[in-house]
């Protein structure tokens, strides 16, 4: 993850010294190629990830049309749109298979895919090569859009709120000093992971979750019909004032300790909730503690005035017009000036 991160870095480098940046696309590339390299290891080749990248991205795209406007279904067909979208799903997938068969033959690679190739059943039997190609699909869609937009929402609620900002800089200072992030830290990020909580509160990527009612049911006076489509409204919940005082306001104080025991059980279920609850909640926060690690303590970042930010509740909550930020590197804190004969120069005391 670290080795990714610092390669995806030099990009966004790059970009954010040309002028202001919209972080969305980038989250969305970084994550991506995190999850990637988790899941496929470095052997997988970066012009792949980036073929399977945009065929999600599209195809999802794609499908989000066919579900809002199903009166359009005809026309793809026919137009060849639909064709189209089929052919760059299925040669995503088939670089995707060819590349879990080159690793059945290969030594062994430390990472999901390894995993899911070593995983036997009760009776012994292992994953067919088929059903691999699925689940690390799955993995690589579900793992990369919730984090990418729970850190772009993150990173606009912090561009307003200076003094959580050095909060969780002191946090990351005081936990990591010189090293890295490494798994076994993340319980230590109190302060951190309470900002977290709260931006998933306000932003919930997953802004409802829907089920099918296997029986009669009822809930409450509501009788639910077996077959009905049920909609968790996880949005709904998390900005009722039923459930939280000011909902609308950023309070990441909600999710001190102390205060937990004030919260109605499910109010607040960004990851879901029961036996299909996400998988990779952990995952996301060590992923979303690294990002912020590495963008917090080198950037100082500043929302573009005059934008409008709006939600736009697709298959993932997400921002409608991007959220532009300008980012200019930041002194290292506790650093200041030494004025020499031959000009300023930076010192750390
Ligand atoms: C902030 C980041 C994330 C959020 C908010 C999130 C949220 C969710 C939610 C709400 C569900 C339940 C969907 C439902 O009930 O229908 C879910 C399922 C799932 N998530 Fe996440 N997720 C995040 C990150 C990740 C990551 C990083 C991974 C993998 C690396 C992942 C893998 C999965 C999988 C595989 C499922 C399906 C589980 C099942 O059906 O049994 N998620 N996620």
């Amino acid at each position: 993850m670290q080795d990714s991160l610092a390669e995806s870095l030099r990009e966004f480098d790059r970009q954010s010294r040309i002028g202001p940046v919209d972080i969305y696309p980038h989250m969305m590339k970084i994550t991506f190629a995190m999850v990637g390299r988790s899941l496929f290891g470095a052997r997988l080749k970066e012009e792949d990830i980036e073929l399977i990248s945009l065929a999600i991205s599209t195809v999802q795209e794609f499908m989000v049309r066919q579900t809002i406007q199903p009166y359009l279904n005809p026309w793809f067909a026919v137009s060849g749109e639909l064709r189209r979208h089929e052919e760059m799903r299925a040669r995503a997938f088939g670089v995707l298979r060819d590349y879990i068969r080159r690793r059945r033959s290969e030594p062994p690679g430390n990472d999901l895919l390894q995993i899911l190739m070593d995983a036997r059943y009760s009776d012994g039997e292992g994953m067919s090569d088929e059903l691999i190609l699925s689940e690390s699909m799955q993995l690589l869609v579900a793992g990369h859009e919730t984090s990418s937009n729970a850190l772009s929402w993150l990173l606009y609620l912090l561009s307003a709120r200076p003094d959580c900002v050095d909060r969780v800089r002191q946090e990351f200072d005081s936990v990591l000093g010189e090293k890295p992030l490494s798994f076994s830290d993340v319980p230590k990020f109190e302060f951190t992971t309470q900002v977290i909580l709260e931006a998933l509160r306000l932003y919930p990527p997953f802004w409802m979750v829907d089920r099918i009612a296997l029986a009669d049911d009822r809930a409450g006076d509501l009788e639910i019909p077996r077959g009905s489509t049920v909609v968790v409204f996880i949005y709904g919940a998390h900005h009722s004032p039923q459930y939280w005082e000011n909902p609308e306001s950023f309070d990441h104080e909600r999710f001190a300790k102390v205060n937990e025991k004030r919260h109605t059980p499910f109010a607040h279920l960004p990851f879901g909730a029961g036996p299909r609850g996400c998988i990779g909640g952990n995952y996301a926060v060590l992923q979303i503690l690294m990002i912020l690690s590495v963008l917090l303590r080198k950037y100082d970042f500043r929302l573009v005035p005059g934008q409008t930010i709006e939600a736009r509740p697709m298959v993932i909550l997400r921002p409608e017009h991007g959220i532009r930020m300008n980012f200019t590197e930041s002194f290292p804190r506790g650093a200041g000036r030494l004025r020499t004969p031959e000009g300023d120069r930076l010192y750390v005391p």
